[in-house]
C-alpha cells in the first residue's frame, strides 16, 4: 500500500451519516483535515457544547445536511445529489438505556435506518466503499472473559444491543444478496464492511448515561461522581483509535474491494479493559479535583457486565493496532475537557488528531 491515509482521502467524496455526533464530528473533521470532500447527514447536535458545534467542523465541510435515515427517498436524493464515493454509516441511536425507554424508536433508525442506507448506496452508481459502524455490542453476551471474535453469533440483551445485532444480520444479507463480492464487477462495484468498536472515550461527547460525560458533568459542578455499575468491564479506547481503523479499512476495501467486505473488530488491547470504577478514578486524576460515589442499584435495568473483544483479526490481516493504552486515552480524553472552555476547539481537536498520527 503506497502513500499516506492523508494521499488517499485528498479529493476523495465520503458521505458521513451521523456528522453531528460524538464519533460522526471526529471523522469529519479528521477527513476534512486529510483534504476530503465531506458530505455530513444527521439530525441537530444535541446540545451547543458538542464537539460537533464547538469545532464548527459542519460550516468547513462541503455540506451539512440535517436528514432523518429513517426517510429512504430523503436518504436516495442525498446520494444521488452528490455522489459519494466512500460511505461511513454512523448515524444510530447509540445508548442502552435510553432504549429501553424508546425500544421501537431504536429499531427503527437503527435497523431500518441503516437498511435505507444500504438501499440508497445500491442506488447510487458514484459509491465504491461503505463501512457501517455497529458495536462491540453486537455479540450474543456470554458474560466470560474472552473477547468476541469477527464469527461469535450476534445476539443482544437490551433493544440497542440486539438492534445492533440485527443490523449485522441486515448487513450481512445485503452482501449476500447484492454487495456479494463474487458479483463484484458484474452485477455491482461497492465493498461492504461492518465495524465493531468498544467503548469509546473522547473530548465532546455529552451523552446522557456516559461515564465519561457523567464524570465530566459533575466535576464542572464540583459534585461526586455517581456510578452506577462500578463492576462492569469495558474496552475503553479512544475515539480516534477506531476512527483509524474505519479509515485504514475503508482504504484497502477500496484498492482491494473483495478483501476486505466482511466484520472487523477494533477494540483496545486487553490490557486497556478495565472497571467503570477503574476508568472513572483515573479521569478524576488526570482532571484534577473530584471524588467517586458508588450509586449501584440492584434493580436498575439490565446492562452488560463483561465485555471484551479480540482483535487479532484488524491486527494480523490490516495491521491495524491501537496506539493508545488506557491511560493514554483518558489522559487525552481529560486534556480536551480541560481546554474546551477556554480555546479554540477546532484548532484542539486538530491538534489532538496530529498528536495522535505520531503515536507508534
Ligand atoms: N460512543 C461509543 O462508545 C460507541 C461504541 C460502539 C459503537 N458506537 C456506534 O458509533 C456510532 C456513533 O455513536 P456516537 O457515540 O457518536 O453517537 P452520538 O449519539 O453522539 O451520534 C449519533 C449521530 O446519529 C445521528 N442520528 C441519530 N438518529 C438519527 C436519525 N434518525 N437520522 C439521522 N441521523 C440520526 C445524530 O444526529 C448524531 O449525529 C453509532 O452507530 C453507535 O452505535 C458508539
Amino acid at each position: 500500500m503506497k502513500g499516506n491515509l492523508r494521499d488517499f482521502y485528498q479529493g476523495k467524496r465520503v458521505l458521513v451519516t451521523g456528522h453531528t455526533g460524538f464519533k460522526g464530528s471526529w471523522l469529519s473533521l479528521w477527513l476534512y483535515e486529510m483534504g476530503a470532500e465531506v458530505v455530513g447527514v444527521g439530525l441537530d447536535p444535541y446540545s451547543e457544547r458538542d464537539n460537533f458545534v464547538l469545532s464548527g467542523i459542519g460550516s468547513r465541510i462541503l455540506a451539512d445536511i440535517r436528514a432523518d435515515i429513517r426517510d429512504p427517498k430523503g436518504l436516495k436524493a442525498i446520494l444521488a445529489q452528490y455522489q459519494p464515493q466512500i460511505v461511513f454509516h454512523l448515524a444510530a441511536q447509540p445508548l442502552v438505556r435510553l432504549s429501553y425507554e424508546i425500544p421501537v424508536e431504536t429499531y427503527q433508525v437503527n435497523v431500518m435506518g441503516t437498511i435505507h442506507v444500504m438501499e440508497a448506496i445500491r442506488a447510487t452508481e458514484s459509491v465504491r466503499v461503505a463501512v457501517m459502524v455497529t458495536t462491540d455490542k453486537c455479540y450474543e453476551n456470554k458474560e466470560t472473559l474472552a473477547g468476541y471474535r469477527e464469527d461469535d453469533p450476534f445476539g443482544g440483551y437490551d433493544p440497542y444491543s440486539s438492534s445492533k445485532g440485527a443490523c449485522e444480520i441486515a448487513i450481512q444479507s445485503w452482501r449476500r444478496s447484492f454487495f456479494n463480492p463474487v458479483d463484484y464487477g458484474i452485477r455491482h462495484y461497492v465493498s461492504l464492511a461492518s465495524v465493531r468498536a468498544g467503548n469509546v472515550i473522547g473530548g465532546g461527547d455529552w451523552a446522557k448515561d456516559r461515564i465519561v460525560p457523567d464524570c465530566i458533568r459533575a466535576l464542572e459542578a464540583g459534585k461526586p461522581v455517581e456510578i452506577r455499575s462500578p463492576k462492569a468491564v469495558r474496552p475503553w479506547e479512544h475515539v480516534l483509535e477506531p476512527l483509524s481503523g474505519y479509515l485504514m479499512l475503508a482504504r484497502k476495501m477500496w484498492e482491494q474491494p473483495t478483501s476486505y467486505c466482511e466484520g472487523w473488530n477494533f477494540g483496545p488491547e486487553p490490557d486497556s479493559v478495565l472497571t467503570v470504577w477503574e476508568m472513572a478514578s483515573a479521569l478524576v486524576s488526570c482532571f484534577g479535583e473530584g471524588a467517586l460515589r458508588d450509586v449501584s442499584d440492584p434493580s436498575a435495568v439490565h446492562e452488560a457486565s463483561l465485555l471484551t473483544l479480540d482483535i487479532t483479526k484488524a491486527k494480523t490481516r490490516l495491521g491495524w493496532k491501537p496506539r493508545l493504552d488506557a491511560a493514554g486515552a483518558i489522559a487525552l480524553t481529560a486534556d480536551w475537557y480541560k481546554r474546551y472552555a477556554r480555546e479554540d476547539v477546532y484548532a484542539l481537536c486538530a491538534g489532538q488528531i496530529k498528536k495522535y498520527e505520531g503515536e507508534e
